[in-house]
C-alpha cells in the first residue's frame, strides 16, 4: 500500500530513516510528510515502533480535481466507498490545501460527504452518519495544483502522544519531536545522559525508550481496524511480537533530569513513574548548577526557555551565560545539544557550535545545536 506519514518540520529525513528500518521502500521526503509504499505487516508494526510520526495516512486515490463538479466525480469513482463504507459505519472528513475555486476547507468536506452520502443513498436507500468524536473511517482530502489525493487516516489520536505524560510542564515538547532530536544526536543508551532542565521530562523518557526500542502502547485502537481489508492476524502477529518483546533496563547508563520549579519537578516524577522509568532516572530538583556528576564523556540535553513562551529575553541572558560557564567548567569532553529558539539568547552562551539543524517546536522556528565542550 501507498502510505504518507506527518512528521515535525525538520525530522521529514529522521521519518525516513525509521521506515526504512521498520521495512518499508520508495520513500520519498516533502516538506512535514514522508511518502513509501509497504506490506500489511510493515504498515501495522510503524505504528507500535515509529517514535517520529504524527499520523499515517493510506492513499486510496488521486485524481485532477478544479472545482466543486470535479471534486463531486472523482471523489464518487476513484474510491469504491459501498465496499469500505456500509451505511451503519460513520465517518468524517478532514481537508488540506486548496485549488483556486475550493478555498474553503469547510465547503470542500461538505462535497464529499454529499457525493459519498448521495452515492450511498442511490443504492441503499440509506447512508452513513458524520461522527467528530468516534468516527468509523476518516477520510483525508489533500488539495494542491489541481490534484486530489484521497487518503484514510490510521488513527484518531497523533502517535505523538504516548500516553505517559498526563501531566505537562511549561512548554512542553512534543514525544515525537523529542524523539527525533534525540535520533539525530545519535544517543544509543551507551554513555550517560543530562538534561539541564528537563521539565515535564520528554527528552529522557523518549531517550530511554527508543534506545531499548520499547513499543509504543498508548493507542487502544486503530482506525485500520475497521477497513475493509484489515488482516486481523498478520496486526495480531505484529502487536505481540512488539509487546512480548523481553526489555532490559539493566544496562542503562546514568540518566540525570534537572528541574528548578518544584510543581514541575513533580510532574516529571509522576510522568517518569507513568513510563514505568522512576527508577532509571535521577531527578534534582535544583538549579542546574547543582548537578554533580564526573565522567569523561556524556550527553547533555537542554530545552531552555527562550523567551517567546516562557520568560522574559532580558532575564534569560544571565540564565544563557551561567550555563556556557558552567558547561565548560564541568563537563568538558561531553558533547552538548542545545534546541534554541533565539539566537540572540544563544551566543551569550559564548560556545562554538559544530552542527546547526533547523527544527519546527510548535510552530517556533528553531535550531538543534551540537557542541562539543572543550
Ligand atoms: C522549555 S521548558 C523545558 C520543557 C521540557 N523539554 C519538556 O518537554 O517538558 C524549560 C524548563 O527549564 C526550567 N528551568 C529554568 N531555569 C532553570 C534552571 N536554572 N535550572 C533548572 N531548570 C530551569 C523551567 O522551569 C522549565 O520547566
Amino acid at each position: 500500500m501507498k502510505v504518507i506519514g506527518s512528521v515535525p518540520e525538520g525530522l521529514e529525513k529522521c521519518l525516513a530513516k525509521e521506515i526504512v528500518d521498520l521495512g518499508g521502500f520508495n520513500i520519498d521526503t516533502y516538506k512535514r510528510s514522508v511518502s513509501f509504499e509497504c506490506d500489511y505487516a510493515t504498515f501495522y508494526r510503524i505504528h507500535f515502533f515509529s517514535r517520529v510520526a504524527f499520523r499515517f495516512y493510506r492513499e486510496i486515490a488521486r485524481f485532477p480535481c478544479h472545482d466543486r463538479s470535479s471534486l463531486y466525480e472523482g471523489v464518487r469513482e476513484s474510491f469504491n466507498w459501498l465496499q469500505w463504507l456500509p451505511s451503519e459505519k460513520t465517518f468524517n472528513i478532514k481537508v488540506t490545501g486548496k485549488t483556486s475555486s475550493l478555498s474553503h476547507s469547510h465547503f470542500t468536506a461538505l462535497e464529499i460527504k454529499n457525493s459519498i452520502t448521495d452515492l450511498q443513498r442511490s443504492v441503499w436507500n440509506k447512508r452513513s452518519n458524520i461522527s467528530l468524536d468516534n468516527p468509523d473511517l476518516v477520510i483525508h482530502l489533500h488539495l494542491n495544483n489541481d490534484l486530489a489525493v484521497l487518503s484514510l487516516q490510521s488513527s484518531v489520536n497523533s502517535l505523538h502522544k504516548r500516553g505517559y505524560r498526563p501531566a505537562v510542564g511549561n512548554a512542553p515538547l512534543k514525544e515525537n519531536l523529542a524523539s527525533g532530536l534525540l535520533k539525530i544526536t545519535e544517543w544509543n543508551g551507551t554513555k550517560p545522559l543530562i538534561d539541564l532542565m528537563c521539565g515535564s521530562g520528554t527528552f529522557l523518557i523518549e531517550a530511554i525508550n527508543q534506545s531499548l526500542k520499547v513499543p509504543l502502547k498508548s493507542q487502544k485502537r486503530y482506525l485500520f481496524e475497521n477497513w475493509f481489508d484489515f488482516k486481523k492476524d498478520i496486526f495480531l502477529d505484529e502487536r505481540n511480537k512488539a509487546t512480548k518483546k523481553v526489555v532490559t533496563f539493566a544496562n542503562l547508563p546514568k540518566v540525570i533530569g534537572c528541574e528548578i520549579n518544584k510543581d514541575v519537578c513533580h510532574q516529571a516524577k509522576v510522568n517518569f513513574s507513568m513510563a514505568g522509568l522512576e527508577n532509571y532516572i535521577e531527578l534534582l530538583n535544583d538549579d542546574f548548577t547543582k548537578i554533580q556528576f564526573k565522567s569523561s564523556e556524556g550527553l547533555i540535553l537542554c530545552n531552555p526557555p527562550y523567551g517567546k513562551k516562557l520568560g522574559d529575553e532580558n532575564e534569560l541572558i544571565d540564565l544563557y551565560m551561567r550555563m556556557g560557564e558552567f558547561l565548560k567548567k564541568k563537563f568538558s569532553g561531553w558533547e552538548f545539544w542545545l534546541l534554541s529558539g533565539n539566537r540572540r539568547l544563544t551566543k551569550h552562551l559564548k560556545m562554538k557550535s559544530s552542527l546547526k539543524i533547523p527544527v519546527s517546536n510548535g510552530g517556533i522556528d528553531c535550531r538543534w545545536i551540537k557542541y562539543l565542550i572543550r
